[in-house]
């Protein structure tokens, strides 16, 4: 089968032939028709932050196809699974990484695989699971109602663009920054009020939220404080300077009055379930900005490494 490959975290990554996996008794193997470059993707590839080694391999990548998400069709089961059956259509994500860049992939029935919603295509599927996940992740720390106000930042990126139309299904109030071309999407997406964060300092407005995502991971606490409610929370999407965010999520608590909490997304069969219910209802559509080919994934691993994207960026096999 082909197959991006990479055997170094140095290595130019490039297409090549390489053997078709062959689905284990509790395995199911999936003819791939799309899968996404993610942010995840980008540290799996490089092995940056160091941090990511542990998981992926120390010195070397573990598997040199990378990949994290795959939405496609089940063409064989092994013997002993029985969540699964030949024909079906699903996806799946795992964050340390799948071989998922590929025609094939071979995955457990116990890992985080689900069917996909009827009416969702593959490359629609393949890019609700990374940044989706994310995003339900930072709304699952915390109790939103309806009505609350959320200040997102960064709403054109993967996770943010998730994030609005997750609150705006949840019926919050959203305030979110973007750049000028996506000031139109952001709106649809739900967002009551869009600011322009290439003119204006979002840290300056008069209005206070009970949350600030910042889905983008560029900003920091002691920015966004004041825009808080007394017991407001701050979730960022990156550890920050000095590692300030996981450090100020277990110090805050301890003290009364605006809280930092930290995202570790660590139950992936829990947001699909939340995702799948979405999509299927529609109230849930992922922005895909680009799509490419497989020989075009080097491409594609560029422009998602620049930070410039807008929403998702699928692979279709
Ligand atoms: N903690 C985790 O486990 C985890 C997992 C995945 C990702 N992440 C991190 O989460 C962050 C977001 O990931 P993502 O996939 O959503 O990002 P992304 O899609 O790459 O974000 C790109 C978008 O963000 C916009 N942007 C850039 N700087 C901005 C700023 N200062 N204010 C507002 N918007 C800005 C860009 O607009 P312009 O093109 O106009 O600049 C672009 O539209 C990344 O930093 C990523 O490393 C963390």
């Amino acid at each position: 089968m082909k197959a991006a490959y990479r055997e170094h975290y140095r290595d130019a990554l490039t297409v090549r032939e390489v053997a078709q996996p062959v689905a284990h008794p509790d395995e199911i193997l999936v003819r791939v028709h799309a899968t996404t470059v993610n942010r995840t993707d980008c540290a799996v590839m490089t092995g940056k932050p160091f941090i990511m080694r542990f998981f992926t391999g120390l010195m070397k990548p573990r598997s040199p196809i990378p990949g994290t998400d795959f939405a496609g069709e089940v063409v064989a089961v092994g013997d002993k699974v029985s969540l699964f059956k030949k024909g079906q259509r699903v996806f799946g994500f795992n964050d340390q990484g799948l071989g998922s860049q590929a025609e094939y992939v071979a995955v457990s029935e116990q890992q985080a695989v689900a069917e996909i919603p009827q009416n969702v295509s593959y490359p629609q599927a393949a890019a609700s699971l990374e940044a989706a996940h994310y995003a339900y992740n930072f709304l699952s720390k915390v109790k939103h109602t309806a009505g609350a106000q959320v200040l997102v930042n960064g709403a054109t990126g993967g996770i943010g663009s998730a994030m609005v139309q997750f609150l705006r299904h949840a019926g919050v109030r959203v305030t979110a920054t973007a750049n000028t071309k996506n000031l139109a999407l952001v709106k649809q997406l739900g967002a009551e009020r869009v600011i322009n964060f290439e003119i204006e300092d979002f840290t300056r407005i008069e209005d206070r939220f009970e949350f600030v995502f910042d889905a983008v991971g560029k900003s920091t606490f002691c920015k966004c404080r004041h825009l808080l409610k007394p017991k407001g929370v701050y979730i960022s999407s990156e550890p920050g300077p000095w590692l300030q965010n996981p450090l100020l999520a277990l110090f805050t608590p301890l003290l009364p009055g605006k809280t930092v909490k930290f995202p570790l997304p660590l139950d992936i069969k829990r947001s699909i379930k939340f995702i799948s219910e979405l999509l299927a209802s529609g109230a849930f559509k992922p922005v895909i900005d680009r799509t490419y080919a497989l020989d075009q994934i080097a491409e594609a691993y560029t422009y998602v490494a620049s930070g410039a994207k807008t929403g998702n960026v699928v692979i279709e096999i």
